[in-house]
């Protein structure tokens, strides 16, 4: 069975951001002990800036809370200023009363990769599951690392990044350095297992895959369209990214 994900599209960029801040703040707000899924690239660091900032100010408390983000590279160590280790210790973890060991990345220098991603979903499990999922969308329509051919029922593996996914994220990359072939990623039914699923797009560049997600088949050919399987998702966007959804689409605007 499929489900229409409730689509609230925003002015811009900063208006997705303080909605999903407010969104993750609710759900600390509702659940002692909360599970948060975390996302990386250059879509949520707003959020991330909001949720400090709120932090800061003594609005809000990551005390008790428990987070997995979605994916790692494999082969870049976490100190490596382009891991998403460091990412999330730099615009995150480090700002805020997170404590240390209640938060988790994919070990992206695992040996046995397989064996990790096996320890990762266990890990997510004693937890007691995501609660919320906060999630970006690929040029191409990826998901995490998901990229499309993904199946519905992967769980946290080593997949191979899309050559279109190593020249979008390069820029993250010190100049001369390319990003590694390789990943750590969390399934698609590993995130289809999150309660609650918040996905974020900003900007023209996510167009096209929002309109894919929302319009088109659900089929690994477009990961992202696998979240009309849920029925909890939410997605923030602004009106750039919206502009290829067409009117059959309900929207809040
Ligand atoms: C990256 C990440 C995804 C992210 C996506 C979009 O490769 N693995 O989790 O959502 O691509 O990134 P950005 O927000 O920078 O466009």
């Amino acid at each position: 069975m499929t489900h229409a994900p409730k689509l609230t599209i925003l002015d811009d960029g900063d208006a997705v951001a303080s909605e999903a801040a407010r969104t993750i703040a609710a759900v600390i707000a509702a659940t002692p002990g909360a599970v948060l899924g975390l996302a990386t690239g250059r879509t949520p660091l707003a959020v991330y800036a909001r949720l400090r900032e709120d932090v800061a100010a003594g609005k809000l408390s990551f005390e008790g809370v428990r987070s997995f983000n979605l994916d790692e590279y494999l082969g870049l160590p976490p100190e490596h200023p382009a891991s998403y280790h460091s990412y999330m210790r730099r615009e995150f973890f480090d700002h805020v009363d997170l404590c240390a060991g209640d938060w988790h990345l994919p070990d992206g220098m695992a040996d046995d990769p397989a064996a990790a991603g096996g320890r990762y979903e266990v890990a997510i499990r004693k937890a007691g599951g995501i609660d919320l999922q906060l999630l970006g969308i690929g040029e191409n329509g990826h998901i995490g690392f998901n990229e499309p051919g993904a199946p519905f029922d992967s769980r946290t593996r080593k997949v191979a990044l899309a050559a279109s996914t190593i020249a979008a994220n390069a820029s993250e990359f010190p100049d001369g350095q390319t990003p590694p072939s390789h990943a750590l990623t969390m399934g698609i039914a590993t995130i289809l297992e999150a309660r609650r699923i918040v996905l974020l797009a900003t900007g023209p560049k996510k167009a096209k895959a929002l309109g894919a997600m929302l319009s088109g088949p659900v089929d690994p050919a477009v990961p992202a369209s696998a979240l009309r399987l849920h029925p909890a998702v939410t997605i923030l966007c602004d009106e750039e990214a919206a502009s290829c959804l067409h009117d059959g689409i309900a929207a809040v605007r």
